[in-house]
């Protein structure tokens, strides 16, 4: 296994043959997971804190699910009844969590770049689970495990994007992560929700959802993240799922096996239709979350090998 990193913030930050590497790991828990027993000790003695500032749920209890399959103590840390709640910092919150001794710390903030703040004033290792406009990195890997599986490879596709870009941290990680794997990425939104600077990436940008979506192998929905929004970005919601919402004529153009994704919550009649994303021989947002678990698994187990590795390589350097 090819895996050097130390924290898991973005997918900015891995090597190709890294990313293969959490994906064949992945494989192996994804056929764990299917057992009656599910268990690994893998992280056995380590102490796993997830710490969510943002609401989730996919994300929040697949975590949590992951950590406890392989052996891990987890403690899911309660933003709402915390000393958050009565002006405690973000860092002073970690400088307190880390003097306790956790191995892994799980961390989703509002703020892009919070989680690599915090990265740097701690001990244990640090894993993303999405900060902001940002990154969120196990996303983008669980969508290419998700792709590989169902595509047989996750080179030499055309994948496009669509929705809203401007506030999406899943569609900045797998913008770089499709990208580093040598795919075709085709950004599909209007033009209010389009991100400046996205032609940097090497991706083309449509602003009419059957042009971009001519051909394409893949097609990942975002949600309108109106918790992002400080204005007037679309005119109405009926108007945008007429024009950017997916439905079974606009896919029509798409390659014929093309896959649908969505990673989740989905606005059903917004940015897709709900019988198409119910659709299992087209949609595979099911399977996204199935990966989640796998996916995050093999994250906190390679991170747990090099932590221990660090701390072996210490501890024999105290001895000489
Ligand atoms: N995809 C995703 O991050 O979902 P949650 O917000 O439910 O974790």
């Amino acid at each position: 296994m090819s895996f050097r990193a130390r924290h898991l913030l973005g997918i900015e930050h891995l090597a190709p043959d890294e990313i293969r590497s959490v994906l064949d790991l992945a494989e192996r828990y994804v056929d764990l997971n299917r057992r009656t027993v599910k268990s690994s000790d893998a992280l056995e003695g380590m102490t796993q804190i997830n710490m969510f500032f943002e609401n989730s749920t996919r994300t929040q209890a697949s975590f949590e699910l992951a950590g406890k399959r392989l052996g891990a103590d987890v403690m899911n840390m309660s933003v709402a009844q915390s000393s958050v709640k009565k002006g405690e910092t973000l860092i002073d919150t970690a400088l307190t969590l880390n003097a306790m001794h956790p191995d892994l710390l799980v961390v989703r903030h509002p703020n892009s770049g919070a989680v690599n703040l915090l990265a740097s004033k701690v001990n244990c290792a640090v894993l993303n689970a999405g900060d902001g406009k940002h990154e969120h990195p196990t996303q983008a890997l669980l969508d290419a495990l998700t792709i590989r599986r169902a595509k047989g490879r996750i080179q030499r596709l055309t994948v496009a994007i669509c929705g809203d870009i401007a506030h999406s941290r899943v569609a900045r990680s797998n913008l770089i992560l499709l990208g580093k794997m040598e795919n075709r990425v085709r950004l599909i939104g209007p033009p209010t929700l389009m991100p400046s600077g996205v032609a940097e990436f090497g991706c083309e940008v449509f602003d009419d959802m059957r042009e971009g979506l001519k051909g394409a192998d893949v097609v990942m929905m975002l949600r309108l993240q109106k918790e992002r929004m400080d204005g007037g970005f679309i005119p109405s919601e009926r108007e945008y799922y007429h024009r950017y919402g997916l439905d079974g004529e606009k896919l029509s153009v798409a390659a014929p096996d093309a896959i649908v994704m969505h990673p989740g919550p989905m606005n059903r009649g917004v940015e897709i239709d709900g019988e198409l994303a119910d659709d299992i021989n087209r949609s595979v947002i099911q399977d996204q979350v199935e990966m989640g678990v796998a996916v995050r698994m093999a994250c906190m187990d390679l991170l747990a090998r090099n932590l221990r590795a660090e701390r072996g390589a210490k501890a024999a350097e105290t001895m000489v």
